[in-house]
């Protein structure tokens, strides 16, 4: 059935595929937000509460991609949706695909290049939120790919959380999705081998928690001096706190762990690189020097 183009008065409609925790999110805030918006999931069911805000469920994928010019997916991972698409790609041809699903920058780059492929216009997309927060002030969203077609759909996305298009590259919102996330766990892993640490002394994590997020707070405020340490290879200028006193104070971090019962297996492996770096003579840098042992290429 042809899709009739959306009016001023009419807002575009949305498809919406995958209703899990962050797909039914994604398709509320477009209900809410006054975009008709047609739903659907693998397993039946799960758009029970969006019809009451007015969604329309489709009973297969097809009806659901015919639906709206605009379809917008968050599946598991990329072979779901594969498995999903695959099968509709020749009822796509002509219309925007925005994938939210979480994936690597070759994964986006080879989705894009199967959209090409069939006439779909592609745009790749990083979501920085939990569920609660899509619609919300905190909810920003990562976009690359087809820049026309993100300029087109940005009234649309807007109502998700705030959109930034960071290139045409497919693969780039991704590659920063993940840069976030390995930020994110990587503070994440100290902040539950410390919690766990003072936990060895019967301190209730509840107890701790203001303070180790005053001192995670405060420390966050580096990353500015980091970056422009790691971008210009100079480790030496504005050291305050040079990598051969960190290297000599870590093993105090994994010794406590040990003596109070808890597995370091969350720090060591930053033990390895700050010596590393020390027995090759930096160790008057600054610790951002560290990137210099990661970096394969
Ligand atoms: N939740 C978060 O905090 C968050 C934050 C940012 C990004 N994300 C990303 O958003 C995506 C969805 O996350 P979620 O939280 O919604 O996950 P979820 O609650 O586990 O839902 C997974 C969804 O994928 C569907 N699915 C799984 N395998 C499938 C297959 N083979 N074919 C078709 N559909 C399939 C599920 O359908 P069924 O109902 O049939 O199982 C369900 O709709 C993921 O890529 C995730 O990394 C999530």
């Amino acid at each position: 059935m042809p899709v009739s183009p959306a009016s001023p008065l009419s807002p575009a409609p949305v498809s919406v595929l995958g209703l899990g925790a962050m797909g039914k999110a994604l398709a509320t805030a477009f209900l809410t937000g006054g975009l008709p918006t047609t739903v659907w999931n693998r397993t039946p069911g799960k758009a029970e509460p969006l019809l009451a805000l007015g969604a329309t469920a489709a009973g297969d994928v097809t009806a659901a991609v015919t639906a709206s010019e605009l379809v917008v997916v968050c599946l598991l991972d990329y072979d779901s949706v594969h498995e999903t698409l695959d099968p509709v790609a020749a009822k796509l041809a002509g219309r925007t695909l925005v994938n939210l699903t979480n994936g690597t920058p070759e994964q986006a780059r080879e989705m894009a290049a199967w959209a090409d492929a069939h006439g779909i216009v592609y745009v790749d997309g990083g979501i920085m939120a939990i569920p609660p927060g899509i619609g919300t002030e905190q909810a920003f969203l990562l976009y690359s790919g087809s820049r026309e077609a993100f300029d087109a759909c940005t009234p649309a996305l807007e109502l998700l959380g705030a959109p930034r298009f960071v290139g045409t590259d497919p693969g780039l919102a991704a590659l920063q999705d993940i840069a976030l996330l390995s930020g994110m766990y990587g503070m994440f892993a100290g902040v539950f081998h410390a919690l766990a640490l003072v936990g060895t002394e019967r301190i209730p994590a509840e107890e701790f928690a203001p303070v180790l997020q005053q001192w995670i707070t405060g420390m966050a405020t580096a990353i500015p001096h980091y970056a422009q340490q790691i971008e210009s290879g100079d480790y030496t200028t504005g050291v305050v706190s040079n990598i051969a006193m960190q290297a000599a104070a870590f093993p105090n971090l994994l010794s406590t762990a040990e003596s109070q019962g808890l597995s370091p297996e969350l720090l060591a492996p930053l033990q390895q690189l700050l010596s590393r770096r020390v027995a090759e003579g930096h160790g008057h840098e600054d610790v951002t020097g560290i990137v210099e042992l990661l970096r394969k290429k």
